[in-house]
């Protein structure tokens, strides 16, 4: 456990120390859980952004791409249920007055139970090897039976008494567990209330008049009230989908974990619409699709999970996570969820305006049903950025820091550095940046000796490092040096663009999907 907490910690401050992700406000001595992506950490976003946005507009031609506004009007929020339902049980430790998510404390209990239960069937898997049978193992052995079964218990009672908003008994589940308030140690706790998530802000310049408005919590209602403007004005034919990435808001009661749980953030959703009774072919297909797409990046298939839900939030008929193995363990990266009607039937509702399809084969009106995919793209940058942070003991017995980012995210590509400061070096290698720079983000640096610009890039994730030396001016040859490999080529400047390209493009990444 320490040593995931101090490679957590070496993300934040590697995060910080290469430029970027900085705190929000920072010489004001910030705002909590608000970042600021700085020179470096503007790009990496920015191209994860961009694969997500081709592989789901462009390579789609039955998606297309909608920016909707983040204020919207009150009623929006009323019709979705945020206004309602949007709400988080919070609870109070009296003594270290410290506020927590009541769930998220039985949640975490209950980990604390699977996790002695993988515990044992490790050590079972140790012991039998082969012959070891964990269907078997699970349903029989009485420890691992009883961690999972009160794991279970406990969950299914949480889900019951939130459901039926009985949060007298979520009160007594805590005290019944005796969970303690993990800073203090404390069991003194308040009465368990209900918190709304929204931010409130108001449009109108006097205050008598002003408007009450909500900064959006979700980008996917933009889609919800524009579905019939896209699809008459695109033509657009069932089943097609509307796709959106933008800020969201949430005012988190426990925002930890640095940009894994924001109040602001960003997310990328698109909202697919289907025939009714079509809609859990589709959920299959966007839960296959959406992991295919994670996996593209190559950070390891051992380390996505899906969860399905148990308890649906009052939009679903099914929902499912794509859980990430973040330097804390598995949480959720994206959410798949089949929404049935309700949000267009909602906003039928609410605005009295029809929201629905007109199907020429059916030759009827319906409201179609809504398959949702919906990423938090700074979950996505934590993830990428945290799987990519190695620490790398060399056979010479030194280590290198490298950030082995999948190179089509990577915000620089290449960095071209010439051996030394004279010679005519640094204008030939000024004039490869030059002619590199139409295509891809490329660095020049000519600064410290070149074994030490070979780290710094290393540690800014960069793919390529592109040499200048004496040689470069006889027979217009470079050394392109690999980041993982740390392998060196002597390659022809006038090859240099289809090796990066090759390497980089998003055409040949999306590929392994
Ligand atoms: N439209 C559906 C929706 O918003 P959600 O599960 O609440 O569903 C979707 O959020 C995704 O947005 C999550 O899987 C997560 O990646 C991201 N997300 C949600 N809250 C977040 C927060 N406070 N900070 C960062 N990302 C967040």
């Amino acid at each position: 456990m320490a040593k995931q907490e101090d490679l957590f910690k070496n993300v934040v401050s590697h995060a910080k120390e290469y430029g970027f992700i900085f705190p929000s406000s920072e010489i004001y001595d910030g705002l909590s859980a608000v970042y600021d992506y700085a020179q470096n950490g503007v790009e990496l976003k920015k191209n994860i952004r961009e694969y997500w946005w081709k592989s789901m507009v462009q390579m789609h031609e039955n998606i297309v791409g909608l920016d909707a506004a983040i204020l919207m009007h009150p009623t929006t929020w009323k019709a979705s249920g945020h206004v309602d339902a949007f709400n988080d049980p919070l609870i109070d430790n009296k003594d270290s007055k410290k506020r927590y998510r009541a769930d998220v404390l039985i949640e975490d209990y209950a980990e604390k139970l699977n996790i002695k239960a993988q515990k044992e069937i490790e050590k079972a898997r140790a012991r039998f090897g082969d012959a070891f049978n964990e269907q078997e193992f699970i349903t029989t052995n009485p420890r691992v039976v009883e961690y999972l079964s009160k794991k279970n218990e406990i969950l299914a009672r949480m889900a019951k008494s939130l459901d039926a908003g009985d949060l007298d008994d979520v009160k007594l589940l805590i005290e019944e567990l005796e969970i303690a308030c993990p800073d203090s140690g404390s069991r003194n706790w308040t009465e368990v209330r209900q918190f709304n998530l929204m931010f409130g802000t108001k449009l109108g310049a006097s205050a008598d008049t002003a408007m009450d408005l909500y900064l959006r919590p979700e980008t996917a209602q933009g889609i919800f009230v524009n579905f019939l403007n896209v699809q008459k004005t695109g033509r657009m034919k069932i089943p097609f989908g509307i796709a959106q990435t933008g800020k969201a808001f949430r005012n988190e009661i426990v925002a930890r974990q640095f940009i894994f749980r924001m109040r602001e953030f960003e997310q990328m959703e698109m909202q697919f619409f289907v025939k009714p009774g079509e809609e859990m072919k589709w959920y299959e297909y966007w839960k296959t699709t959406r992991l295919n797409w994670h996996k593209s990046l190559g950070l390891g298939a051992e380390n996505y999970r899906f969860h399905d839900h148990e308890k649906l939030a009052h939009y679903a008929n099914a929902a499912a996570d794509i859980e990430f193995n973040f330097p804390f363990g598995f949480k959720e990266l994206e959410g798949i969820h089949s929404r049935t009607d309700f949000d267009l039937k909602a906003h039928e509702q609410f605005s009295g305006k029809k929201l629905q399809y007109f199907d020429t084969e059916e030759n009827k009106n319906y409201v179609p049903y809504v398959v949702e995919t919906s990423v938090g793209l700074d979950r996505m940058f934590l993830a990428v950025f945290s799987k990519a942070l190695q620490e790398e003991t060399l056979e010479d017995g030194s280590t290198r820091t490298v950030l082995r980012l999948p190179s089509v995210l990577a915000p620089t590509k290449a960095a071209v550095l010439p051996l030394v400061k004279k010679d005519g070096l640094p204008e030939i290698a000024k004039e490869i940046m030059e002619e590199l720079k139409w295509d891809f983000n490329v660095a020049y640096d000519e600064k410290d000796a070149v074994g030490r610009r070979y780290r710094r890039q290393d540690a800014l994730g960069t793919p390529f490092c592109i040499t200048v030396d004496h040689q470069t001016v006889e027979d217009k040859t470079v050394t392109i040096r690999h980041r993982d490999t740390m392998l060196q080529e002597r390659v022809a400047i006038t090859d240099l663009k289809n090796i990066i390209d090759k390497e980089v493009s998003v055409r040949n990444w999306l590929m392994k999907m």
